[in-house]
């Protein structure tokens, strides 16, 4: 395929994904719905779904249809099978919002995919708990309705289960580290901020879509698994460091969300950094204005992180992150394709 031809497929397969989430809700409601004692309950996961599984950049579902389009023979890509990759890919779709959901209300946020978050709605507040409960709840179910004759039903179900928890370990991470009305600067290390990402975003995002199309694949070699890993958790915390950058630099018109990282006392890679640079001063400055509401006190601790240049900063080192990323890819990929990593 030509670069454009690429181009093409991709598109096509970005429509085909977001077309195929009519048949999700479509399934996950219809024999419910007019259910005398469960209708009205159905009726709003309805609105749930298409609230919050809606809108997004679709990244990590489509990355399970374009693996498994590398992954899966050819001629066993029959319709069927595509089904169950579509599928896949909204399970982890809806995971995604399961977790965002939930995010957004520990991190008092106010907006995303460019919308008022879920919990920030007048009239849901915290019964959106419940909300992204159900979310995660539909991952299993679609996972029973679709794959649940598969070989490799038993392992998904795993690796669903397994990057839940571990991704609920690194919200621990993220939450212990910031607590509320406590700065401690010397928490902040690139050490403690490696750990929190790989767990927070990496399983999910990046070791999961990848992961799933490996057993549906019938790939489950140790070593091909421990390549995979190696590569998708670098990449997730590549990811990461541009969302912490986008969190205080970001447009929010573009990004679809107001950062709130220095008001929630984050270990953010863009802290790090800040402090590995910073003078006395600036550390007293960080120390007096960080993790705090006031709107006042956000733009002075956000002052040393443009004193010090962090936007130089931060392309320098996505540059070298990029070309490291690139050579392991080359070295670790086979003998799975390169192109499931890097599309
Ligand atoms: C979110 O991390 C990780 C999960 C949702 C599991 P952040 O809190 O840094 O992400 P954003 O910036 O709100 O999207
Ligand atoms: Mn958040
Ligand atoms: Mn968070």
């Amino acid at each position: 395929m030509n670069g454009n031809q690429k181009l093409e497929a991709c598109n096509q397969d970005r429509q085909d994904f977001i077309q195929y989430f009519s048949q999700i809700v479509k399934v996950l409601t219809e024999d419910e719905l007019g259910h005398p004692e469960t209708g009205d309950a159905i009726a709003w996961l309805k609105e749930v779904l298409e609230y919050n599984a809606m809108g997004g950049k679709y990244n990590w579902g489509l990355t399970v249809l374009q693996a498994f389009r590398e992954l899966v023979e050819p001629r066993k890509q029959d319709a069927e099978s595509l089904q169950w990759a579509l599928t896949v890919g909204w399970c982890v779709e809806m995971l995604q919002a399961f977790f965002l959901v939930s995010d957004d209300i520990m991190d008092s946020s106010l907006t995303r995919r460019g919308q008022n978050c879920w919990y920030q709605k007048p009239g849901i507040g915290l019964d959106a708990v419940n909300d992204a409960l159900l979310l995660e709840a539909c991952i299993n179910r679609l996972l029973k309705l679709y794959c649940r004759e598969q070989l490799y039903y038993l392992n998904l179900l795993q690796l669903f289960l397994q990057s839940s928890y571990q991704t609920e370990i690194g919200q621990t991470l993220d939450l212990i580290t910031a607590p509320q009305g406590h700065v401690d600067l010397g928490r902040y290390t690139e050490k403690k901020y490696k750990s929190l990402v790989k767990y927070k975003t990496a399983f999910y995002s990046f070791y999961l879509p990848v992961v799933a199309d490996m057993y549906m694949a019938g790939i489950d070699g140790d070593k091909e698994h421990a390549s995979a890993t190696r590569i998708l958790l670098e990449m997730g915390e590549f990811f990461q460091i541009q969302d912490d950058y986008l969190d205080l630099f970001g447009d929010p018109s573009v990004t679809g969300k107001v950062g709130t990282d220095i008001q929630d006392n984050k270990c953010s890679c863009l802290v790090v950094q800040c402090l590995l640079r910073a003078t006395q001063q600036q550390c007293q400055i960080l120390e007096e204005n960080y993790g705090q509401k006031d709107p006042e006190k956000v733009a002075q601790a956000k002052a040393p992180h443009e004193a010090l240049d962090l936007p130089a900063v931060f392309l320098k080192s996505e540059e070298d992150s990029y070309s490291r990323l690139k050579s392991l890819v080359e070295q670790y990929s086979a003998p799975l394709p390169p192109a499931i990593f890097w599309n």
